[in-house]
């Protein structure tokens, strides 16, 4: 008999990627994807009836408030959807004995060491945005003992609002572009996280706790920008600027590197390099 796998916050990046991969998977698991609209994740009770109706062996929880600016002024939203909506998830995940698959990220370090951050070091986020992930990574791991954690980092896909379709809009429109080049971080496409939760659904022998995943190796905003400009055959100018120079609302983590050993000793994920997958996705951009 197929498992079930209910796939929270599908419209967003993450959700769409695993929207387009779910066919291959329809012999061993029935999904059913849900939207803020159809299922808020804040009001507990709605959360409660769906899992007693639905009855999820897997809930891959890909919600979340990812307005990392907006959250220094919408603190409550952001300690809403991502710290009590965590809860509200895994707690209707322990009343049924299903599993918790969740996404957290990088920004709950404070990203001011040279080291890349293991699963187990200390936490400090620098800002709201992930001050709220983090105590959503503790809810979940204190209320469901069934949940994985899937830390990643510097999100993009063909879907939604991310970095990289900002820099092909941007492309088009501009001469120059002054790009931060001194925060280090992994960028991940969200199709190879997608895979990635599926790969761990599917293994025989379930490990339980944090990983990071994401591509690899680091590199920086501007290292990024130029590679999407590579990738498209853009003319575009790219001038590397301090963070000083750049001034948000909210503070980022200079440097947010994860290790990944552990993903791949445990599940035998092996994450890819940052270039090729984002290769793949200017691909599919430029081809829209
Ligand atoms: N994006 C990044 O660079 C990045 C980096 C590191 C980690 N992450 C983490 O990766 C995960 C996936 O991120 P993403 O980029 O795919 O996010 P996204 O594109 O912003 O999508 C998030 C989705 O969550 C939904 N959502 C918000 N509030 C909700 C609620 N109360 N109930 C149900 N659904 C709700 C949103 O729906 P509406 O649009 O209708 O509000 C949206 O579709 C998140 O946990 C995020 O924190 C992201």
């Amino acid at each position: 008999m197929s498992q079930k796998i209910i796939v929270i916050g599908a419209n967003g990046q993450l959700g769409n990627c695993i929207r387009k991969i779910a066919p291959d998977f329809h012999f061993d698991f029935h999904f059913d994807f849900t939207d803020s609209q159809t299922l808020d994740i804040t009001d507990k009770s709605a959360v409660e009836d769906y899992f007693n109706e639905f009855k999820p062996d897997f809930c891959i929880n890909a919600s979340a408030y990812t307005a990392v600016d907006l959250a220094e002024t919408e603190k409550v939203k952001a300690f809403s959807v991502n710290a009590e909506g965590v809860a509200h998830l895994a707690e209707a995940c322990a009343d049924i004995g299903a599993t918790l698959i969740h996404v957290s990220t990088d920004y709950v370090f404070s990203g001011d060491t040279n080291i890349s951050y293991s699963e187990d070091d200390f936490t400090a986020p620098v800002g709201v945005y992930g001050h709220s992930k983090r105590e959503g990574e503790e809810l979940a791991m204190e209320l469901n003992p069934k949940t994985i954690i899937l830390r990643t980092s510097w999100l993009y896909s063909e879907f939604n609002k991310n970095f990289v379709k900002t820099m092909l809009n941007l492309f088009n429109i501009k001469e120059e572009l002054s790009i931060v080049a001194d925060q280090y971080g992994q960028p991940t496409n969200a199709n190879d996280l997608a895979e990635a939760i599926m790969a761990i659904i599917k293994s025989d022998k379930k490990t339980y706790g944090i990983f990071h995943f994401s591509n690899y190796p680091e590199t920086t905003w501007f290292h990024f920008a130029e590679k999407i400009a590579e990738f498209s055959n853009s003319r575009i100018k790219l001038k590397p600027i301090t963070t000083e120079e750049y001034p948000t609302p909210a503070k980022r983590p200079a440097r947010s590197t994860m290790a990944l050993d552990k993903i791949e000793t445990t599940y035998g994920i092996e994450p890819k390099h940052w270039e090729h997958s984002l290769e793949d996705c200017v691909t599919i951009l430029k081809a829209q």
